[in-house]
């Protein structure tokens, strides 16, 4: 039998907390459902990126893969002007830099703070394997901020896509406070683990289950194209385990790209399964990809009602109520209240 202590059992738990779970600590909500990537060395591209500001949570202009290695200076220089010439209004300016074994990284974040640190907001680092990354990024970034006379820290976003990023998730979530999330990179972190897919995210016809077979008695015993099967979610552990790390440091996690473009409909499937297992948003690599996520990472009008609705019955947070023939109690208010808060904070 476990000795007694002076304190009682009670004191063992947190002090009663009515509301929404909160995080240990808060990086102040902004919209970012749609993080919509353009390649600032692509002229037509870039020319489209005025037009969309107000259309789009975040602008983010690329400089990593996808970027030609002859383009790099060119997509650099493209983003400054953009930065430059743009009033961005409500939307957010971010940017994906080089990996930080790249010879391109230390140039892109020298000039980018220099030249338009007052309009970034975040800078989304690549293929991050530990807190060290995050460190580096963290003192390069205060001193050039410094050097810029930014009085404004700019963000880190990590892109998790590698396995030993993965393994360390929890450390690179908590490496800086100027940590804002995380990102699934599905198709760098498939060839990291050695997956045998050649896609960039989404499901794989492969990935299945297949229902048990029927009784020997049954007369189609045997014939296995009648047994139904069931597509499985490769990226259900990562994106739990991401969800949980970000969840523990105040941080917000987001499924990555989506790469059928022409396929909105499983797009749409991959992001929700995102949003109900806890993130806030998605990258959008064409237009097409926007609405969805804009429509799939904003809770529906009829979950708010109802959420409400919840809310309401509760009164003062405690106890258990029926709604509906189902059973209501402090745990589900919490998640009524999470729902409602996202609703109050996109609204906002
Ligand atoms: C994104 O960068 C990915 O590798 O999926
Ligand atoms: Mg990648």
């Amino acid at each position: 039998m476990a000795a007694q202590s002076a304190t009682s059992a009670k004191d063992f738990f947190r002090p009663l907390a009515v509301g929404a779970p909160q995080p240990l600590r808060e990086i102040p909500f902004r919209p970012s459902r749609a993080i919509h990537f353009f390649d600032p060395s692509n002229a037509k591209m870039a020319a489209k990126v005025p037009g969309m500001v107000g259309t789009v949570d975040v602008l983010l202009g690329n400089l990593e893969d996808a970027v030609k290695a002859d383009n790099k200076e060119a997509a650099r220089e493209g983003l400054v002007e953009i930065g430059r010439s743009t009033d961005f209004g409500p939307t957010q300016l971010w940017t994906r830099v080089n990996a930080l074994d790249s010879p391109w990284v230390l140039d892109d974040l020298t000039r980018l703070v220099g030249e338009i640190g007052d309009k970034l907001d975040v800078v989304m680092v690549p293929k991050v394997q530990g807190a060290e990354d995050i460190h580096y990024v963290d003192r390069l970034l205060a001193q050039l901020e410094a050097k810029a006379g930014l009085d404004r820290p700019i963000l880190v976003h990590a892109i998790l896509e590698t396995a030993r990023g993965v393994a360390n998730v929890e450390e690179i979530c908590g490496a800086s406070p100027r940590m804002q999330g995380l990102s699934l990179g599905p198709a760098d972190l498939a060839a990291d683990r050695r997956m045998k897919t050649t896609r960039v995210g989404g499901g794989h016809p492969g990935y299945l289950v297949r229902e048990d077979p029927p009784s020997p008695t049954d007369p189609a015993a045997g014939v296995d194209a009648r047994r139904a099967t069931y597509q499985q979610d490769l990226w259900h552990y990562t994106i739990a385990r991401m969800v949980d790390a970000c969840a523990m440091h105040g941080i917000y996690p987001y499924y990555g790209p989506f790469g059928d473009i022409a396929d909105v409909t499983a797009c749409e499937d991959q992001f929700r399964n995102a949003f109900l297992l806890g993130c806030v948003g998605a990258w959008t690599l064409h237009p097409k990809q926007v609405d969805v996520a804009r429509r799939v990472f904003s809770p529906s009008a009829d979950d708010v009602a109802h959420a409400r609705r919840v809310v309401a019955a509760m009164g003062d947070g405690t106890g258990a109520v029926m709604l509906d023939g189902k059973m209501e109690d402090d745990a589900s208010l919490k998640q009524c209240l999470v729902m409602v808060e996202l609703a109050e904070q996109l609204a906002a």
